[in-house]
């Protein structure tokens, strides 16, 4: 039997997050169902972070109060604090039904970053998590982590992988499900991504790891290979690349989830998703943020489309 690779959209919270046009709720649920419609069925929908830090996802509430309830579809929601968390809660509660959201708790590995991304040092966002994690379980949501810049940092460089592991660890102890180690500034080449790995491998439980790449160097796919030797299952993506982190500067978008399903089907593995749909949200998204969008497979796809288009058209009288 083909091995499982779980597909995690990120392209609603993290591409959306730093586009310059602001794309309207009803845009972003488009975009959802379209990602959904596509098989995906784990979706980072929104954040529940301050409006003032991330204007372009201030819609979070009514965004999730809207979400399409599916079966086997489940949404998660960056929560900095408490207070987001309140607000994530309030905001399920009022679906009908509730949508199934868990909430993402994140941090860095390096001061610098943290500090400009949460305005806190490293050990305060720890003490943040306290009213986080603990009422997320008991509400019965489940928590991920994310672990930023854990390849490097725009600010202070090579970031030390026991450093990472350290971080990782201690989210999981605090009773994140998952912890996602984000290459922020896509800076990350292979030798380094299996260092990362195995140094946590050998102590988390298979699939609590999983690799969230950006692509700013062109080195995402080549660190997800790393990755799948290594044991990896689960793969952060955005539809047709969209993303970035605003505030880290030079971050370009996410991995493509295109490229990266095209990569993964090619190779035998199952992801449950139909390539052919997700260059539709693809064409979406583009169209949502009004920009050609980097993902090379969406690209590729949307151009033979195009020209089998301009056939029928020349062979129509
Ligand atoms: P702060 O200004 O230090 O917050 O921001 P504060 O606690 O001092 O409160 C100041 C005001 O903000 C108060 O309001 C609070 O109520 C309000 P006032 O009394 O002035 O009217 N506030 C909130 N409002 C709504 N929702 C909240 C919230 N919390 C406080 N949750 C804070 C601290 C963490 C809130 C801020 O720094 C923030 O929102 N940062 C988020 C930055 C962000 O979202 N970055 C991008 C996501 S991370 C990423 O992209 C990386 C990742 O993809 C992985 C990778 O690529 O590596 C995950
Ligand atoms: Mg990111």
């Amino acid at each position: 039997m083909a091995t499982r690779i779980t597909v995690y959209e990120v392209g609603p919270r993290d591409g959306l997050q730093n586009e310059a046009r602001v794309v309207p709720v009803d845009g972003k649920l488009a975009l959802i169902a379209a990602l959904v419609n596509a098989g995906i069925t784990r979706i980072e929908a929104t954040s529940f972070v301050s409006p003032r830090w991330i204007p372009a996802l201030a819609d979070s509430a009514e965004l999730v109060e809207r979400l399409p309830v599916r079966p086997g579809v489940q949404y998660v929601a960056l929560v900095p604090n408490g207070k987001g968390l309140e607000r994530l809660l309030e905001a399920r509660r009022k679906g009908a039904p509730p949508p199934p959201v868990d909430a993402a708790i994140f941090l860095s590995a390096s001061e610098t970053h943290n500090r400009k991304n949460v305005n806190k040092g490293i050990d305060e966002t720890f003490r943040a998590f306290d009213d986080v994690v603990g009422p997320a379980l008991s509400a019965g949501l489940r928590v991920r982590g994310y672990v930023s810049t854990a390849w490097g940092c725009p600010y202070e460089g090579r970031v030390d992988p026991r450093r990472v592991a350290e971080i990782a660890e201690r989210l999981l102890g605090l009773g994140c499900w998952q912890v996602s180690l984000g290459d922020t500034t896509g800076v990350g080449t292979p030798n380094q991504t299996r260092e990362i790995v195995d140094l946590l491998s050998s102590r988390a439980r298979p699939g609590s790891i999983a690799l969230h790449l950006h692509d700013t160097r062109g080195t995402a796919l080549a660190n997800v290979l790393a990755g799948l030797d290594a044991g990896i299952t689960t793969f952060d993506a955005s539809v047709g690349g969209l993303g970035g982190c605003p505030y880290a500067p030079g971050a370009a978008g996410n991995l493509a989830t295109e490229d990266l399903v095209y990569m993964l089907q090619g190779m035998g593995f199952e992801t449950g998703i139909d390539l052919g749909k997700l260059v539709d949200a693809g064409a979406l998204a583009q169209e949502l943020v009004g920009r050609k969008l980097p993902g090379k497979a969406l690209q590729a796809e949307l151009a033979t489309r195009a020209r089998a288009a301009e056939r029928a058209g020349e062979a129509s009288p």
